[in-house]
């Protein structure tokens, strides 16, 4: 029998860390990287040259096939640490698997994912003094993977570059959302890409959401289905209802993301003897759900906020309220479930951590 070793990857640390230079107690999301990046380069049909090296520019030829036919996939996760100091992972293996399923839609190469999850433990271990100090603060973890080729004409780019930087935020104090149920753009139908993680797919919401915005809400609830009268996702996240009792989310058709922290919603409520039902919901069920006073909760599910909660709903005319946050039992309960496993204050039930 022949084992497959991944191959080393070959490290160059910076000569002198920016760590001491971070204003801990004001983290801008986003915007302070750390001093290491994860680089591999495909070619002739291989990964190669695996490497960690200091943050830093790439150059880029202006006929890099990305800039012009949009081959860019990319994921969102988060390290941790737990009580004891040790730099943790939520889920790494989902988000290894993620990737190359995006690749597969958008005909990029696949990154092997234990090659994947090496990757983000050595990265993450090199600049663990880079996970943030406080509570419900996280390094965010960006890998991400675009076409290199450099060539104009539509086809698959036969070059890639692989890579992934590390960026610390502060908590994510999200305040409940009001939303508006999108009626003219859609982000995604069965078929198309919105199950891919395709950086495409975020450009084409960003007007809907710039409208929205204007008309004093936070995000819209993206629609499908016929007459746009089914419930896919919220902004950047999944979605979940609590409705007299029963916890629904869609279910996933194809123009939804397969969010991680939506599967691990599914498995602990479902562990604590919850029915959670994955199904086609509507926009009239949840006003008539709404008008009979059964519309418990609404929640939005992702990495960056893990929940967020929402307040209003306006759908054409009508604007509906929901109940207060400190009334609702599921939401609030599965936000901390998810920050105590980071933190090793819950128990990893499900074997989700990779501590490092
Ligand atoms: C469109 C969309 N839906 C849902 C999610 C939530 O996915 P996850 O829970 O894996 O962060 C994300 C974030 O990755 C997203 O971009």
């Amino acid at each position: 029998m022949t084992t497959i070793t991944a191959p080393k990857i070959h490290v160059e640390k910076v000569q002198q860390s920016r760590v001491d230079t971070v204003d801990w107690d004001n983290l801008p999301f986003g915007k302070i990287f750390s001093d290491h990046m994860f680089v591999s380069d495909y070619k002739d049909g291989e990964w190669s040259n695996d490497r960690i090296v200091p943050f830093g520019h790439f150059t880029m030829h202006p006929a890099s096939m990305v800039l012009h036919y949009g081959q860019a996939i990319f994921e969102g996760m988060k390290a941790s640490k737990l009580a004891d100091g040790t730099p943790a992972l939520l889920s790494p293996g989902d988000h290894a698997k993620r990737i190359n399923n995006s690749a597969r839609r958008l005909l990029m190469a696949e990154f092997p994912e234990d090659r994947f999850v090496e990757a983000v433990s050595q990265l993450v271990s090199l600049d663990r003094d880079w996970i943030p100090p406080a509570e419900g603060s996280a390094l965010y973890l960006r890998p991400y993977m675009f076409a290199t080729d450099e060539f104009i004409g539509v086809r698959p780019s036969e070059t890639y570059r692989f890579c992934i930087f590390t960026a610390p935020v502060g908590p994510y104090y999200a305040k409940p959302v009001r939303l508006v149920v999108e009626q003219e753009f859609v982000r995604a139908v069965p078929g198309g890409t919105g199950e891919a993680k395709a950086a495409g797919n975020y450009a084409a919401a960003l007007l809907p959401a710039q409208l929205a915005q204007k008309k004093g809400f936070d995000q819209v609830v993206w629609m499908g289905g016929p007459n746009m009268t089914q419930v896919q996702e919220v902004g950047t996240m999944n979605i979940f209802f609590v409705i007299d009792g029963e916890i629904i989310t869609p279910a996933t058709d194809g123009a939804i993301l397969k969010g991680i922290t939506r599967k691990n919603f599914i498995t602990i409520l479902r562990d604590q003897g919850h029915t959670v039902t994955e199904r086609t919901i509507t926009i009239d069920e949840i006003v008539a759900a709404h008008d009979a006073g059964k519309l418990e909760e609404m929640f939005g599910s992702g990495t960056a906020a893990v929940v967020s909660h929402v307040s209003e709903l306006q759908y054409k005319d009508k604007l509906m309220t929901l109940p207060a946050v400190e009334d609702r039992k599921i939401g609030p309960a599965l936000k901390k479930y998810i920050d105590g496993v980071r933190t090793g204050t819950v128990e990893d039930k499900f074997g989700w951590i990779v501590k490092l």
